[in-house]
């Protein structure tokens, strides 16, 4: 691999730490860390929301208007996240509001205007502040646009010539699809023909053209990688992945060990290190406080815990209709997230119905998510579709056995018990059926009754993983190194 440094644009919608409704935001702060730590010069981008707290601390570094029609007027304000720096595209109509992207589960509905201005206020910014990154890395369908932009508006401009794009597929589901109409804010969409990113004669999707203009593309997991190049797999956009086929790879999220690690945990009652006697005690002392918080029974039973967005993909609909079979048995189960009002009241009626075994907390609570890690034994990840997954990966590290299905990154980080008991770390299963969830979850419940030193051994082997973000960010470094390629090659 080559040594030299780069310097590298890190373009979200969100990054922890600022402001962040899910995984993305996880990656958007560790992997430039990470990156920083091999030496890099990253920057981060994204707008600056008022939800973001610390808005009023940032230094104002740039007062200017798009230099391209429509010449809209924005400032670039700049906060750190520990040494990385983070410009903030701060546009008052656009992203003075109070949410990020949707009020009263509601898209806003200049979500398309809002993304195109972000993505070309990206690119707009660089020659202003005097930076020139090697490599301008997009995430999802948000700043799709970005690589777009870079070649069709930037192509030939000198300043922009040498700058490769990268884009990280985290959640294809979300395409960002728009009419013409909606996109008129970029002139390049005037002529309502533009077919690197059409997906019908009067819809756009940014994420198409992110992937038909970045130089490589990457999913977050290597088997993710593979089902974006089905029709399923990709929902409906494998012909673009195929075709970019041999620029696509797949790298594993890392976890953010400084966030999560039970060793250093503020959240918990009794912090644990990867030994069976301080695993042992941790656990016990996490899950008696977890009984407390959610009013169950302070028991020796077995907890599983969940903590999601409650939407479809993330398996709702195979974990409901097998609960009232699984809460007949002696088991405790939380599950701790916000989302679809539909799935919130399904999960109320069974909390009704089981009062002294189930727990619904419709809230998005990092402190208790913390806590549901640590103090469950095993954690249920039964999705439908998981391009990484990153829940799985902090209950390994907190000893707590993942019960996940078989598809993406949680495909490629959990080892099945049935499968290799000696090197397992939690429980797989397959089939898309409250039936195989069931039966695996109960499959758990036996080993943690009949054989409960056992459980323990494999906990501690879990917790002995190590999914560090510096073997991630050396492999996207390798990506941006190959993209850049193309530059000598010339
Ligand atoms: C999205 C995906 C999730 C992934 C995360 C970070 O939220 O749904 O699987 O872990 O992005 O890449």
């Amino acid at each position: 691999m080559a040594t030299n440094n780069l310097s590298i644009l890190f373009v979200a919608s969100e990054v922890e730490g600022l402001i962040k409704s899910g995984g993305l935001a996880d990656v958007a702060k560790a992997l430039p860390e990470a990156l920083h730590g091999l030496q890099q010069d990253v920057r981060i981008t994204i707008p600056a929301y008022n939800g973001i707290e610390r808005l009023s601390e940032a230094e104002v570094l740039l007062e200017t208007q798009l230099t391209s029609w429509p010449h809209t007027e924005y400032r670039v304000l700049r906060l750190y996240l520990g040494d990385t720096p983070v410009y903030l595209i701060d546009c008052q109509p656009y992203f003075n509001r109070p949410s990020m992207y949707a009020e009263n589960n509601e898209a806003y509905s200049d979500n398309g205007e809002r993304f195109a201005f972000f993505s070309a206020a990206c690119l707009d910014m660089l020659p202003k502040l005097d930076f020139r990154p090697d490599i301008v890395h997009a995430n999802d369908w948000h700043t799709g646009l970005v690589p777009f932009l870079l070649k069709h508006r930037y192509g030939s401009d000198p300043f922009y010539a040498n700058i490769r794009s990268v884009i990280s597929i985290h959640n294809a589901v979300f395409k960002g699809v728009f009419s013409y109409d909606e996109v008129q804010c970029l002139p390049e969409f005037h002529s309502r023909n533009v077919p690197d990113a059409a997906v019908s004669s009067t819809h756009i999707a940014m994420l198409k053209a992110g992937v038909l203009n970045a130089d490589k593309i990457n999913a977050v997991s290597p088997t993710y990688a593979e089902e974006l190049q089905t029709e399923l797999g990709s929902h409906g956009m494998a012909w673009e992945f195929q075709q970019r086929a041999k620029d696509l790879v797949g790298i594993l999220n890392g976890c953010d060990y400084s966030a999560w690690n039970p060793k250093t945990d503020a959240y918990l009652p009794l912090n644990y290190e990867p030994s069976h006697q301080s695993m042992v005690e941790g656990k016990s002392a996490c899950k008696k406080a977890l009984q407390q918080r959610l009013n169950l029974a302070e028991k020796d039973c077995a907890m599983f815990g969940m903590v999601c967005r409650l939407t479809m993909q993330k398996g709702l609909h195979y974990l409901l209709p097998a609960l009232t079979d699984f809460l007949k048995h002696d088991v405790q189960l939380v599950v701790v997230g916000t989302g679809d009002p539909v799935l919130a009241t399904h999960l109320e009626e069974v909390a009704e119905q089981f009062p002294d075994k189930f727990v619904f907390v419709d809230a998005y609570d990092n402190e208790l998510a913390h806590l549901v890690e640590a103090g469950a034994d095993f954690f249920l990840m039964p999705s439908e579709f998981e391009p990484c997954g990153l829940n799985q990966i902090y209950s390994m590290a907190y000893g707590t056995l993942p019960i996940v299905r078989g598809v993406g990154g949680l495909k490629d980080s959990v080892n099945d018990y049935d499968v290799d008991s000696s090197d397992a770390t939690g429980f797989v299963f397959y089939d898309p059926t409250p039936q195989a969830l069931l039966l695996t979850m109960l499959r758990a419940l036996l080993l943690y009754t009949q054989n409960n030193a056992e459980v323990k051994r494999v906990q501690l082997h879990a917790m002995q993983q190590d999914f560090c973000w510096r073997k991630a960010a050396e492999e996207y470094l390798e990506l941006y190194h190959s993209a850049l390629k193309s530059i000598s090659l010339a």
